[in-house]
């Protein structure tokens, strides 16, 4: 509990420290000491990125961590957003474009969107992330500007300060009228960005077209007090509080962008042209904020569409937002997404994010075009995995052949939709992965916006995950039914090894307790090759093979378990099940178990819910579901 009260008081310590209030006089050497006080915002926000932390893929593509809490699966895209950010950083062109997000319902563009305004928030509070303010401007500005022309190109040359921009009106009508032309007595202040306090970060949502207000965007004459000061040219009878004033050197964002009205259109133009804003009757104000909208694709094509647009096109870089392509990385998003959902006492069974993953990722995924690939193989090597036939370096071609892949298909929201509406069931206690596909199924019936023919290749690719699963579920149960089953494959590795290595050196085995010499077992190594279809053309080069990786594990100061070759895996696996195949099958299958039979079924219930996070309900349906497999097999 001590814990929680000196976090409060350290966070309360933080803040009045934080909280710097003083003049211009002071600001100044603060600001040529550390010129980063003066950074853009564009330059900011990039640098708030960076701030968490990049790592190379084994691609060697940027990885960005400030990404990777809460978005997965979408490194291109991501990667597209910051090198817009990093260009317009450098102050090249680029920034002075809109930043246009399109793509499917549910793709994460806001999600996106709130990441870069909740770290741009938290980057405030930090010393690298500081920002100052002239304390009575409403548009917070940067007190540089309160520095006159022909002295800023001093500044430049002796401490590498780029300053652009002019004061805006009501500073400079404070710098004449409140400080007698002093700029060292205009006060400045430490401020923190904060889209509820409306200070750095604003959004903005289109309503009615007709009906709504420019003034949203960039402000509006106070009536009340026009009286007061004569003029509606005076600053003070004006109010600079629309989301482009108070998201002056921050960020703003514009929801559904392209159903705002031209209007709108063309004062952003404006600003991410200029850096200006066109507000009532004053000249233009100059403002810098990195401007983020999103859109549907929809709209998107029509607005490509018209040549009207054109200009406007122009000045935006368009970032697609495709949904992610990785069953593993969809199971990520549905355990973020269901964490919130709080799933209460249920239980969700081992693999059930897992098949909803892979139906969702084949449903987003094109028809391949490669002689021997199929949907599920190509989720599968999308996902890193080795897959017959295809290697990871042919996934370039294979998008290079696709046209939208990853605009189209099912939408996380929709899983997770179709999950909760599982949960609702009365005297359900688990969810099984047969019942989220159940689920799944069901909701093409009631959600009327896919086709006929989008309705036909869902079945189709249900019936493909549920094929993928059988083989899982099959899996699982085998594995139970072995008391220590590492252990044993483990052990069947070590001698496969064995007698590899003596066949690849030409060598006899000894016998460890006879010293008897014997060749290598030549059918103990096929009929663990033959799980995986290794044909006797092609045992040497798999033996080879085999053993790059034991000695490259070996150099590396790793163990080389029987985890290590995906496919070796895969074939000790089959040579383990095979081996007690007709225990398994009589046990599980059995109407009438005998006291022997029900006491290794409870056995490997028992091992299903200790190691592999079932629960006894699940277990107990999971060997009814793989009973009916195995009742099926000749
Ligand atoms: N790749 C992803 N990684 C993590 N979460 C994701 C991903 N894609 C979508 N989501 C999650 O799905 C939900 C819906 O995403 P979001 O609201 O950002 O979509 P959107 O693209 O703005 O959709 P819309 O066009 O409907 O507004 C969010 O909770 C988001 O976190
Ligand atoms: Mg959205
Ligand atoms: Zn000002
Ligand atoms: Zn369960």
């Amino acid at each position: 509990m001590d814990d929680i009260f000196r976090k409060i008081d350290e966070h309360a310590q933080k803040y009045r420290v934080s909280h710097w209030h003083g003049t211009f006089r002071d600001y100044l050497p603060m600001v040529l000491e550390n010129p980063k006080l003066a950074q853009l915002a564009h330059a900011r926000i990039y640098e708030m990125v960076r701030s968490y932390g990049v790592d190379l893929d084994d691609q060697a593509n940027e990885r960005f961590h400030f990404f990777a809490r809460e978005l997965f699966g979408i490194d291109e895209a991501l990667a597209k957003v910051v090198e817009y950010l990093k260009a317009a950083a450098m102050g090249s062109e680029v920034g002075k474009r809109i930043l246009m997000l399109y793509g499917p319902p549910s793709s994460g563009k806001s999600q996106l969107v709130i990441l870069l305004k909740r770290g741009l928030e938290e980057f405030t509070h930090t010393e690298d992330g500081a920002v100052y303010a002239i304390a009575d401007c409403p548009q917070h500005e940067n007190p540089l500007h309160l520095i006159p022309h022909p002295l800023r190109q001093d500044l430049l040359d002796d401490y590498g300060l780029y300053i652009e921009g002019e004061l805006c009106p009501m500073c400079a009508l404070n710098l004449r009228d409140k400080y007698d032309q002093d700029i060292y007595r205009v006060p400045v202040q430490r401020i923190f960005f904060s889209e509820k306090d409306r200070t750095g970060i604003g959004t903005f949502v289109p309503s009615d077209p007709k009906s709504q207000d420019i003034s949203e965007l960039v402000g509006s004459i106070d009536l009340a007090t026009v009286g007061e000061f004569g003029a509606e040219s005076d600053p003070r009878a004006y109010r600079f509080d629309g989301e482009l004033n108070i998201a002056n050197r921050g960020m703003i964002e514009f929801i559904e962008m392209l159903k705002a009205d031209e209007r709108f259109l063309y004062i952003l133009l404006t600003l991410t042209q200029e850096k200006n804003i066109k507000t009532g009757r004053f000249s233009l104000i100059y403002a810098d904020e990195f401007v983020i909208a999103h859109t549907n694709e929809a709209e998107f094509k029509e607005f490509l569409a018209d040549k009207k647009s054109e200009a406007l096109q122009d000045r935006m870089i368009m970032v697609q937002m495709p949904y992610n392509l990785k069953a593993s990385a969809e199971v990520k998003i549905y355990e973020k997404l269901l964490k919130r959902a709080s799933l209460g006492p249920m239980h969700l069974a081992p693999h059930a994010l897992e098949v909803a993953a892979m139906f969702a990722v084949l449903s987003r995924l094109e028809e391949p075009k490669l002689a021997g690939l199929t949907r599920v193989k190509k989720m599968r090597l999308y996902d890193g995995q080795e897959v017959e036939g295809f290697r990871q370096k042919d996934i370039k071609l294979i998008k290079a052949q696709t046209e939208r892949e990853g605009m189209d298909g099912i939408s996380p929201r929709f899983v997770i939709n179709r999950i909760s509406s599982s949960l609702i069931r009365p005297q359900m206690t688990c969810i099984n992965p047969i019942d989220v596909l159940r689920a799944i199924k069901e909701g093409f019936d009631t959600y009327s916006a896919f086709t006929r023919e989008e309705r036909e290749t869902f079945d189709h690719l249900i019936a493909d995950v549920r094929r993928e699963y059988d083989e899982v579920a099959r899996n699982d149960v085998q594995k139970a039914f072995f008391v220590s089953f590492e252990q044993e494959a483990l052990t069947l590795l070590d001698n496969y090894l064995d007698h590899v290595e003596a066949y690849l050196d030409d060598k006899k085995l000894v016998d460890p307790l006879t010293e008897e010499e014997r060749a290598p077992d030549e059918k103990l190594m096929r009929s663990i090759e033959d799980k995986v279809k290794v044909p006797d053309s092609g045992k040497d080069a798999f033996r080879n093979e085999v053993f790059r990786k034991v000695a490259m594990a070996q150099r590396r100061g790793e163990r080389f378990d029987y985890t290590t070759h995906e496919k070796l895996k895969e074939a000790i696996e089959k040579q383990l099940f095979e081996e007690r195949r007709d225990t398994i099958k009589l046990t599980v299958s059995t109407r009438n178990p005998d006291p022997d039979q029900l006491r290794k079924i409870n056995e490997v219930v028992d091992t299903l819910v200790r190691k592999e996070g079932y629960c006894a309900e699940c277990a107990n349906e999971l060997l009814k579901y793989v009973s009916s497999l195995l009742a099926r097999e000749k």
